[in-house]
């Protein structure tokens, strides 16, 4: 009997479980991705395009939502489109985050000194805490993540600039200056580079949460499409008044 047998087998057992564990998270995932492939496929005809987002926007219920836009130079379908919608549908499915449940405290690192830090460090006693993943608009806390559309992968001539996918802290932390330029006062922190805080939230492409007392009190839904400052607004004055209710203390929000 080899000294390592033990070792082995614990390895053997892993590597199933992980095998396993892919397989499945592959079979549920495959019937979203593909509508979402033949989505993409059929919006790279300019026609229905056109229609579909003329459609979405009649529809558009909140001036306050970051509405979708897409120029038509921009083809939806390829192989590194298809590569992120796949990285985003696992990320959520495979998150920690859970509405009601313990917000996941992972590591983040601060844009202004690089301090390590933690996102329930930025929680002040009782009061609410805006988590806004990956994005230009900002409230409170904002996290970047892993970029969306870099120029070497999924490109897209609508965003602002041009990043390229970050090899290492440095080019993330730089990209996260360029995007605090555009918010300048709002207080912004970068994923660490094992993309922890991406993938417990499920934040790809961006996403909002808020988090009170280390708990998740509103859970938004995956961004682009799901990304609604609007249901944000509404918790918020729910929120509101709710302590005006409870107290008669002059609150300022
Ligand atoms: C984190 O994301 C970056 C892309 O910004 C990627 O290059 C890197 O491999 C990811 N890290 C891990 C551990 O997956």
């Amino acid at each position: 009997r080899p000294r390592f047998g033990g070792g082995v087998q614990i390895g053997l057992i892993m590597n199933t479980l992980k095998t396993i564990k892919n397989a499945i998270v592959c079979f549920v995932l495959l019937p979203r991705f593909l509508v979402a492939a033949v989505m993409f496929w059929l919006l790279d005809f300019l026609c229905i395009r056109k229609r579909v987002f003329f459609r979405m926007k009649e529809q558009e219920g909140d001036a306050i939502d970051p509405p979708l836009c897409i120029s038509d130079s921009n083809r939806l379908f390829s192989l590194e489109s298809l590569k992120a919608v796949w990285h985003g549908h696992k990320l959520d499915f495979l998150k920690a985050a859970h509405l009601g449940q313990v917000a996941p405290n992972t590591e983040v690192v601060q844009l202004e000194d690089q301090r390590r830090s933690r996102i329930l460090d930025y929680a002040q006693d009782k009061r609410p805490l805006i988590l806004n993943f990956g994005s230009y608009i900002a409230d409170s806390l904002v996290v970047y993540i892993e970029e969306a559309h870099p120029s070497d992968g999924w490109m897209s001539t609508d965003a602002p600039y041009q990043i390229p996918k970050h090899r290492c802290l440095e080019d993330r932390l730089n990209a996260a200056q360029l995007m605090h330029l555009e918010v300048p006062g709002c207080l912004v922190v970068v994923d660490s580079m094992e993309n922890s805080s991406n993938a417990a939230y499920g934040a790809y492409f961006d996403r909002l949460y808020i988090l009170q007392e280390g708990k998740i009190v509103y859970q938004g839904g995956r961004g682009p499409e799901g990304y609604r400052i609007s249901e944000l607004r509404d918790w918020l004055n729910r929120y509101r008044d709710g302590l005006e209710r409870s107290s008669n203390q002059v609150i300022h929000v």
